[in-house]
């Protein structure tokens, strides 16, 4: 509803040419800083999974972590951390990734999901969608059974969310800005 898609517009706070020139950053400390905008982003991004069974929230370092821990919480689940390269103690699963300039790479650690598991997938943000398509990635090659990837942000004109309709995955986002 408009009320909640305002509310969460006015508590993130829009940061213009970070981390560069043309670039409008949105940052969501402010949101997170919000009591009520906190509460109500989470809510909602839970709604959809409250009646049914889900095993695993999966978050993404380092902003999917905060999101993804209240979620996780509220739905009784798991939580499985999806990490840079080389800060997971125990046998990892890696994946690279493409960011906007070149390729990075994210670990999850090979036992954290059983095979069938229902498993959520969150991140504050989906611009180009790479990051989340090697999570998804990552999460299926795992035999995860992913029951929905969920996002605050969502920046349609990069494309992201498409990216991972085509992979067969069920997208919510909460608001959408225009422009990078
Ligand atoms: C940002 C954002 C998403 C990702 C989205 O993270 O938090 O994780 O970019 O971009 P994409 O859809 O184009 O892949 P960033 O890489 O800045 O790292 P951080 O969350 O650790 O700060
Ligand atoms: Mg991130």
């Amino acid at each position: 509803d408009s009320t909640l898609k305002q509310t969460l517009v006015d508590a993130i706070r829009n940061i213009p040419d970070y981390p560069k020139p043309g670039v409008m950053f949105r940052d969501i400390t402010t949101l997170l800083g919000n009591a009520r905008a906190f509460r109500r982003a989470v809510d909602e991004l839970v709604h959809p999974y409250t009646g049914g069974k889900v095993d695993k929230v999966a978050g993404i370092e380092a902003r999917g972590f905060i999101i993804g821990g209240a979620m996780a919480h509220q739905l009784s689940s798991g939580f499985v951390p999806i990490r840079k390269k080389g800060k997971l103690p125990h046998d990892t699963v890696s994946i690279a990734y493409s960011l906007e300039y070149g390729v990075d790479e994210m670990e999850m650690h090979r036992d954290a999901i059983v095979p069938g598991e229902k498993v959520i997938l969150v991140d504050d943000l989906i611009a180009t969608g790479g990051t989340a398509e090697g999570a998804v990635k990552l999460l299926q090659q795992m035999g995860a059974d992913i029951v929905g990837a969920c996002f605050i942000i969502d920046l349609p004109e990069l494309g992201g969310r498409k990216k991972l309709e085509a992979l067969g995955v069920n997208v919510r986002t909460l608001i959408a800005f225009d422009g990078h």
